[in-house]
């Protein structure tokens, strides 16, 4: 679908962003330099005290590495399967809607990038282009997420549109059933569902959607379904019942329901509930390498990054996605040899530890180097 021409431009914006991003601390300077205050507050934000989304940085934070030593590491390899295909690292890119504020070329950039790093690419339903668009860009590696907007038919009727598309695996967001009070939008009377042609609907839909509806929906395909939103371990164990594929661990990244816990802090209870029956993907708070790997040794199958990736994109774009995967992938690659480990497979529990938090929890508290950030007033972060 690229020509030599697009293949030779992205090839240059792909080498000016290593140029000037080394870090993914800089990326973030860069969303912050070019997005306007609301779409900021938009991508960084959380529900009313945002204690959901600090929660989701502390339970990484309480956890600490344990390496081994004198192995030999020359072949440290991040690549893993998920859904029958190879990823070239254990992570998506999760679905963020309203991409085309943050970005005037939208989910297409971020779906280019994950495929030409070999990861799959999951877009929201609420974001702009449509399915058509992004699907092609995202080729192998599309995934879609679905807000419940209408019946069983409409649901049926989108669900066959993805299927015909090629999609790889379907997802149904279900922490969502009334949009939640976002405090930093509030304030600034922003409204992210405004300029959205798909990003309004009626919750009665969403609140109606229980497991019989889904029933239905896993009689229509054998397309891998995952349900996303799922952070109590009982539904785990409905979701491998009702014959869910992939359990999707996720607070909707401290943006939907407040006073929840982080996480990772239910990931081990919920991967004993899906008991090999299901794969497990998590989100919320992982922007780091070890962050990922933390994941992964406590049983994950994959990790989503959300708010990173908005960052990225909204730093430079396509290019600025492609570059976070790059320091990722370098950062997961570094920390499995310092781990003493060649593949995911050779992880397991006893490479972690609890331990004390280093930082106050908050939504950048892994990037310290913010702090040192004097070109616009920390506290909008
Ligand atoms: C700006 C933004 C928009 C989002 N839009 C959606 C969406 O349309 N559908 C959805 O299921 N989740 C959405 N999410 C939640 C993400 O998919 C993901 O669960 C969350 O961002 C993960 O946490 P993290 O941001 O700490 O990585 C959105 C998140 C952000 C930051």
């Amino acid at each position: 679908m690229f020509t030599a021409d697009d293949d030779e431009a992205r090839a240059r914006s792909y080498n000016a962003a290593r140029e000037r991003y080394n870090t993914t601390t800089e990326l973030i300077w860069g969303a912050q330099e070019r997005l306007s205050g609301q779409i900021w507050d938009y991508v960084a934000g959380g529900t009313e005290s945002e204690s959901s989304l600090k929660r989701n940085r502390m339970g990484i934070d309480r956890l600490a590495l344990r390496p081994r030593v004198m192995r030999n590491v020359l072949n440290t390899d991040p690549a893993t399967e998920f859904l029958g295909r190879t990823q070239s690292l254990p992570l998506f890119l999760a679905p963020v809607g309203g991409l085309q504020t943050i970005h005037k070329g939208g989910a297409v950039l971020p779906a280019r990038a994950a495929r030409e790093f070999g990861l799959d690419y999951m877009q929201s339903s609420v974001t702009e282009p449509g399915m058509e668009d992004v699907s092609a860009a995202a080729g192998d590696h599309w995934l879609y997420q679905l807000y419940v907007f209408g019946d069983f038919d409409w649901i049926k009727e989108h669900m066959l549109r993805t299927l015909d598309l090629g999609v790889k695996g379907f997802c149904v967001t279900v922490d969502s059933d009334h949009y939640s009070r976002r405090e930093r939008n509030l304030v600034r009377h922003y409204d992210a569902r405004g300029g959205n042609t798909r990003g309004r609907g009626d919750p009665k839909w969403r609140q109606e959607f229980d497991w019989a509806v889904f029933d239905k929906m896993r009689a229509v395909s054998d397309i891998p379904m995952m349900l996303k939103g799922i952070m109590a371990p009982e539904d785990a164990q409905l979701a491998v019942e009702h014959g869910v594929d992939v359990i999707y661990i996720s607070n909707h990244g401290g943006r939907q329901l407040d006073h929840g816990q982080g996480t990772i802090d239910v990931l081990p209870e919920i991967v004993q509930a899906a008991s090999g029956k299901a794969k497990v993907v998590i989100d919320g708070g992982f922007m780091r390498g070890t962050d990922v790997l933390k994941a992964i040794i406590m049983g994950a199958d994959m990790v989503a990054i959300g708010k990173l990736q908005a960052m990225a994109l909204g730093a430079a774009g396509e290019a600025g996605v492609y570059r976070m995967l790059e320091i990722l992938a370098e950062e997961i690659t570094i920390d499995m040899k310092l781990l003493g480990v060649n593949s995911l497979g050779e992880l397991d529990a006893s490479y972690l530890t609890p331990a004390a938090p280093t930082e106050a929890p908050h939504v950048f508290s892994t990037f310290p180097l913010l702090k040192y950030w004097s070109g616009k007033d920390q506290g909008e972060m």
